[in-house]
């Protein structure tokens, strides 16, 4: 299981010294929380700090849109050259043209579907995109619980997966994004979950390096 560190979860006034401390060997990608104030309530960063972290870092970035607008956001980032951009099914009206939008330019679609989103509306939707990102806490803060309804929804996934990629010959990445920890991780790796974001379990402790390994069941 890849791991990608939700760096909002750092020391924002310390984001140089947090990038820093990730070793490109074990970190697989950073994920940016980029919240808008209406979407979700927080607001976070956008594409000015989203540019100086990647000038910081040559760790791929994972983009995760919480915003209203997710076609006035999109073309932003474009220029990161992240290894995806996911935004939100709920705040699409046109989810499919945005996602060839994102692919056009060379960058993995991804699509995330907040907790009380049925699973079932990937059906229609799946091929366009690259990543299937399934929130396992409501959008918003890091520091929240797995929601008890989180790991019967990644099942669900892996199985709409499994049935679909027969069909069709498309494998999108599944990542989990809220909550994740070391008791959980242990199941997320059993059912194959592709990345797993995590925020304050990296970053509470000193050495992020060794969370990201419990995470990934090497230590
Ligand atoms: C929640 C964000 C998550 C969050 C993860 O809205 O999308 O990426 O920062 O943090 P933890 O792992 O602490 O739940
Ligand atoms: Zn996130």
């Amino acid at each position: 299981m890849k791991i990608s560190p939700s760096i909002l979860a750092a020391n924002l006034t310390r984001l140089s010294e947090a990038l820093s401390k990730l070793n490109s060997e074990v970190t697989d990608f950073i994920h940016l929380d980029i919240m808008d104030g209406h979407f979700v309530p927080p607001l976070t960063f956008g594409e000015q700090l989203s540019t100086a972290i990647k000038k910081e870092t040559s760790i791929p970035l994972d983009i995760h849109l919480m915003t209203a607008q997710p076609e006035k956001e999109i073309p932003k980032y474009y220029e990161l050259e992240p290894h995806n951009i996911t935004f939100h099914y709920e705040a699409a009206s046109f989810p499919i043209r945005l996602a060839q939008e994102i692919r056009s330019k060379g960058i993995k679609a991804g699509i995330a579907l907040n907790p009380a989103t049925p699973v079932a509306v990937l059906n229609d939707i799946y091929t366009y995109f690259d990543l299937i990102l399934i929130m396992t806490v409501e959008p918003g803060y890091y520091g929240q619980s797995f929601l008890s309804n989180g790991m019967q929804r990644l099942s669900e996934v892996m199985n709409l997966r499994q049935r679909l990629s027969e069909k069709t010959d498309h494998l999108p990445l599944i990542e989990v994004d809220g909550g994740v920890n070391a008791e959980n991780a242990v199941s997320l790796r059993t059912i194959n979950v592709d990345i797993a974001v995590a925020g304050s379990f990296v970053f509470k402790a000193e050495d992020y390096n060794t969370q990201i390994e419990i995470l990934k069941g090497n230590i």
